[in-house]
């Protein structure tokens, strides 16, 4: 298993790449048998030209390794052509009024107490609920689909591969799915995937099923994140928070730069597929090497005072959903979850302020930034 630095404080791998940009910024790790990278500059290098960074890093024919993060050119073209024909922005623009309606549910729920963990109680089951729907898994499947999610994920997170059965239930599942889909569609996105089609190809039932999973592993945890870490960046800058409630047109800009300030994902992965001099060093053909994206998005040759938190900045320019060909496919719909979560909240609860009876811990999870809990207090408004 992956373990960087130990993490005490929750955000504090930020002074450790501070340090790296400026000492070591491409740097060969003994102990993980890796190079990181920590500039802006070259994690950009690394994310725009798959050609020598490839993606495909695991051998195997598991529906992860197979899956559409983890393949190349020519194959990843042609399979993210098709995927996109099902998983389009109209197709994520439709669920705004559901979106809303489930993030209300859970608002009720909890906004008389005036208090809430903003991770269990919304960011945690959000994404996850709106994947099921997207997907079309029944309600009375739920409990089965998001006991072996759950697991799926905690091994994918700890960077661990995942875990072979839970991954074999699920593709089983999804499976099944698909057959009733292929006799009776519906609107959903397995109809969709099963009629995609470019130049007379389809996918295969097994595209559909590491599609499906993929979906699960990239799509929730990294939500549950950002809205998680948008609250605690809005709480901790008082002073922006007041600027964004005065002005709910703001929730995107403020998404933007929570992704840049504290990136839900901290590093992709990829392998050298030939000899390359990067920063002034020598990775070798087959060498794992880490763009950290987290670091490259504090990196002060880049962003003007990277380290303040502030609306006051052009759009876009991070690279918190990575870059070029395998740049997030499910942006669109993060961007929608968090905008809705956070429009939502920043209405309905006054005087929002972070709890500090407890101390918060981060997630285990090496490639992933976030915290286990987000307690809050405030007046129901
Ligand atoms: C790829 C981040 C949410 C689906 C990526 C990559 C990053 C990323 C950095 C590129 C990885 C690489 O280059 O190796 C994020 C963040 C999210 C988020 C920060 C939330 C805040 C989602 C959601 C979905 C999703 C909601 C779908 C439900 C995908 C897929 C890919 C991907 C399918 C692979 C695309 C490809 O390889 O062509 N994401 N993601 N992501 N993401 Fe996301």
């Amino acid at each position: 298993m992956l373990t960087h630095k130990p993490i005490t404080n929750a955000f504090d791998l930020y002074s450790w790449f501070t340090l790296m940009r400026t000492t070591n910024p491409v740097t060969y790790d003994e102990d993980h048998h890796a190079w990181n990278v920590f500039s802006y500059k070259d994690v950009y290098q690394i994310l725009t030209d798959p050609k020598t960074f490839s993606s495909h890093i695991l051998p195997g024919e598991g529906f992860i390794e197979t899956s559409i993060l983890m393949i190349d050119p020519p194959m990843h073209r042609h399979y993210r052509n098709l995927v996109s024909q099902a998983f389009t922005p109209r197709r994520i623009a439709q669920l705004e009024p559901r979106i809303t309606e489930i993030v209300d549910t859970y608002l009720d729920s909890v906004i008389e107490s005036g208090k809430m963990d903003v991770i269990q109680d919304l960011s945690y089951p959000l994404p996850l609920v709106v994947i099921c729907e997207m997907l079309g898994i029944p309600m009375e499947d739920r409990d089965f689909f998001g006991y072996w999610t759950e697991i799926v994920i905690a091994e994918f997170a700890k960077f661990q591969g995942g875990d072979l059965e839970a991954q074999q239930k699920l593709g089983a599942y999804f499976l099944q799915i698909a057959d009733l889909r292929r006799k009776e569609p519906k609107d959903d996105l397995i109809s969709a995937l099963l009629t995609a089609q470019v130049d007379g190809e389809r996918l295969s039932d097994r595209d559909i099923q590491s599609f499906c999973m993929i979906l699960l592993l990239a799509g929730s945890e990294t939500t549950r994140n950002l809205i998680g870490n948008a609250i605690y960046a809005l709480t901790e800058h008082p002073e922006v928070l007041a600027q964004v409630q005065n002005n709910l047109e703001l929730v995107p800009q403020a998404i933007e730069e929570v992704i840049r300030y504290y990136s839900p994902v901290r590093f992709a992965f990829r392998v050298a597929t030939s000899d390359v001099i990067l920063g002034g060093q020598q990775i070798k053909a087959g060498q794992l090497i880490f763009p950290w994206i987290a670091s490259a998005n504090r990196d002060e040759h880049h962003f003007t005072s990277a380290e303040h938190f502030t609306l006051d900045r052009p759009a876009q320019q991070h690279v918190g959903f990575g870059h070029g060909i395998h740049f997030c496919l499910g942006a669109p719909l993060a961007r929608l979850e968090a905008r809705i979560a956070l429009t939502s909240m920043l209405q309905r609860l006054k005087c929002l302020r972070l709890s500090h009876e407890e101390h918060l811990e981060a997630i285990v999870s090496p490639s992933l930034q976030g915290l286990q809990k987000v307690p809050v207090y405030f007046q129901p408004g």
